[in-house]
């Protein structure tokens, strides 16, 4: 047996203040099958996250909605929570950074920074908000381009020309939250001296702790001089305020990865783990953190040297992964392809969506395709049709022929060994998040299995009854084989896997020297992944589309969702086949499991639809009926999880809320609306 390791693993904590969406679960997937991977191979390994619940967006989302921050961040917490649960995501825990073991954690590594000499102040002139009394950070600024004079630039760089200025240069420059015109406003701000960890961080960066293309990447930095990293914001800001320092609080990015510690002590005190045995400077424990390659710096440079001033040990790898694009593009909104967490599990099933991101998954930081017809290609050919299928065509005979018992001897002895023997190179794959690698040798063997099936054709043997001992022996092997793809596969596909544990009756663990099973006894085949139906897929980049609350985590509170570009032009002809019409709506009901859709049944002057729309979050059910609206009435019928759409109602939204179109008053239900 190999030395039990004791591995702490994290992945980035999402903001308090938008929806996971499949971006996300690049990174999510891909910590968890490797932490799964660590515990199924006996080392004691925990997983653990939190929220990221500081910071000026979030008390301005709070703001818009009429809520207090902390009702703000404890909505999107059990949001959040939820939806990593249903795509059988395995935190050993999942926390806030608006924690009381956050603040001390904060408190004390920024009272031994400055200690150490570590933490400088000093005056800076900031843009600031006279109307609502705010620093601004550059993205909640916008006026006109100084150079090309393009209007509606964010902050501290032109779209249109590629200038970079101050946002003080902007002209007729606007605060994004109150519309005021911004002035400049000195403050006295707390530095952390990072310059004074250069040559740490040159040598940390070239220890193995992150790959060489980081470390390239990271060296740009280094040799430009590392500037003092502004740690402090103003009042009014939802964080946490600096010891001795009124009105001052910690920036969000101080306090966001000290909440892997805050969550991973309260896990420790939760169930008796020895805390400091994980994070004191000579720990023997490993850390691995697995972020998103736009938070690099973060993590590999103000990270390890926050830790060693601090004296805390320093992460073993920080892990880093690309994009997500979707059909070869980037999400977006107006295609469809920006698809939330739920709005997935609304028509599929999370296990299709962990194999795929397996299946392509390297330790690299190239961007990850989702390309949605490979999708359904893929997870059917490789799990239902190789994998899936070994079982199905085997565990009938052995049922039939032997009274559900597997032979007592192994027909193939090599055969079984090459499978057994896989399991130190496979290891080796998701050990090094070599995923893709892992996913194509356990293939490579299904294809195995499937040959010799189809070679020895129990399907003909069982018709002569003299070779029944002969077919009970070649399935028993072929569920013996099904069942080591499935030990290889339980990292990535934990359901399924808990459904072949009951079908074999037997606990699947990954051992270094696997053995078949032999005279046991199995349980009846139960179907155990249906295919994709591509109408699945379309049907949900449809609700996509028409998901109107969906915003990306850093969209500017207060803002329009006006981030996309308009669609191509059209001909009025085109225009002319979508047939708007009147419609009064007789009844909304809740859609029962369904978060954000009301079922609305429409009278169309005659005609009945029933539709569904994602409407929830800004009306109540009874406050529509009997009010006329707008809906797409010759829309193809959608087939969505919870029934079939006859149709779509039109609706604008933006941050505060969903707007259902009205005509004016005296139109009729069913009229046309040209
Ligand atoms: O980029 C983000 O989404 C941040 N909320 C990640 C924080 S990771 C850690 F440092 F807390
Ligand atoms: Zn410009």
């Amino acid at each position: 047996m190999t030395e039990r390791r004791k591995i702490l693993v994290t992945s980035a904590l999402p903001y308090a203040n938008g929806s996971i969406h499949l971006g996300h679960l690049v990174e999510y997937i891909q910590t968890d099958i490797w932490s799964r991977f660590q515990k199924l191979r006996g080392h004691e390994c925990y997983y653990v996250c939190a929220d990221d619940a500081h910071g000026t967006a979030i008390m301005l989302k709070a703001e818009q909605q009429g809520i207090s921050p902390e009702q703000q961040i404890t909505e999107v917490q059990a949001e959040h929570q939820r939806d990593f649960g249903d795509f059988l995501i395995a935190f050993d825990n999942y926390h806030s950074t608006h924690s009381e073991e956050n603040r001390v954690f904060s408190e004390q590594i920024y009272k031994r920074l400055k200690d150490n000499g570590h933490i400088a102040t000093r005056e800076i002139t900031q843009a600031f908000d006279p109307e609502k009394n705010l620093f601004l950070a550059d993205r909640y600024i916008k006026g006109t381009c100084p150079k090309c004079k393009t209007e509606n630039q964010y902050g501290d760089n032109c779209e249109a020309c590629g200038a970079t200025y101050s946002p003080m240069d902007l002209i007729d420059p606007v605060s994004v939250v109150s519309g005021a015109k911004p002035v400049a406003r000195e403050s006295t701000h707390y530095f952390f001296k990072l310059s004074e960890f250069t040559e740490f961080l040159k040598d940390w960066t070239h220890a193995g702790h992150v790959s060489d293309e980081i470390a390239n990447k990271l060296n740009e930095w280094l040799q430009g001089g590392l500037q003092e990293w502004d740690i402090s914001r103003d009042a009014p800001y939802f964080g946490f305020e600096i010891p001795d320092a009124p009105g001052k609080y910690f920036y969000v990015w101080l306090d966001a990865p000290i909440g892997y510690m805050a969550s991973f002590k309260n896990l420790c005190e939760r169930e008796g783990i020895d805390f400091d045995g994980f994070w004191q400077a000579d720990s023997d424990a490993e850390l691995y953190h697995f972020i998103g390659k736009d938070i690099v710096n973060f993590h590999a440079l103000f990270w390890p040297a926050m830790l060693s001033s601090a004296g805390y040990r320093t992460p073993d790898k920080i892990c880093v992964h690309g994009f997500l694009t979707i059909n070869g593009r980037k999400m977006s909104k107006s295609r469809g392809t920006f698809i939330n967490a739920r709005t997935y599990l609304e028509h599929l099933e999370p296990e299709y969506l962990r194999y795929y991101f397996a299946a392509k998954l390297s330790p690299g930081i190239e961007d990850l395709d989702l390309n949605l017809d490979d999708f359904v290609q893929r997870v059917n050919s490789d799990l239902v049709g190789k994998v899936v299928n070994i079982a199905s065509r085997c565990a009938g005979f052995i049922k039939k022929l032997n009274g559900g018992s597997l032979a007592d001897r192994v027909l193939e002895p090599e055969l079984w060994q090459r499978f057994a023997d896989a399991n130190s190179v496979i290891a080796g794959y998701y050990e090094n998040r070599e995923y893709s690698k892992a996913m194509r040798e356990i293939m490579a063997l299904a294809d195995a299995a499937n040959e010799y099936i189809a070679a020895k054709e129990p399907w003909i043997l069982a018709k002569q009854q003299e070779k029944a001992d002969e077919v009970v022996a070649i399935c028993s092997l072929g569920i013996n084989l099904f069942r080591v793809l499935i030990i290889y596969l339980k990292p990535v596909l934990p359901g399924m896997a808990a459904k072949v544990e009951q079908f074999v009756n037997d606990p699947l663990i990954w051992s270094n020297s696997l053995e078949p099973l032999i005279s046991h006894k199995i349980e009846k085949f139960k179907p155990l992944m249906q295919r994709i139906e591509k109408d699945r897929v379309d049907a949900m980049v449809e609700a996509s589309k028409t998901s109107l609350e969906q915003q990306s985590d850093n969209a500017a509170p207060g803002g329009p969702l006006n981030d996309e570009p308009l669609a191509d032009q059209i001909t009025f002809d085109d225009f002319i086949k979508v047939d708007l019409r009147v419609a009064r709506i007789i009844e909304a009901k809740q859609v029962e499991g369904a978060d954000k859709l009301l079922q609305l049944t429409l009278d169309l002057g005659g005609e009945t639809r029933y539709v569904f729309s994602g409407i929830k979050s800004s009306y109540k059910p009874e406050d529509l009926e009997g009010r006329l609206t707008v809906m797409v009435a010759n829309l193809a019928p959608r087939k969505m999880r919870f029934g079939v759409s006859e149709g779509m109602v039109l609706a604008s939204a933006n941050s505060e809320g969903i707007y259902l179109l009205s005509p004016d008053l005296g139109a009729q239900p069913g009229e046309r609306i040209t």
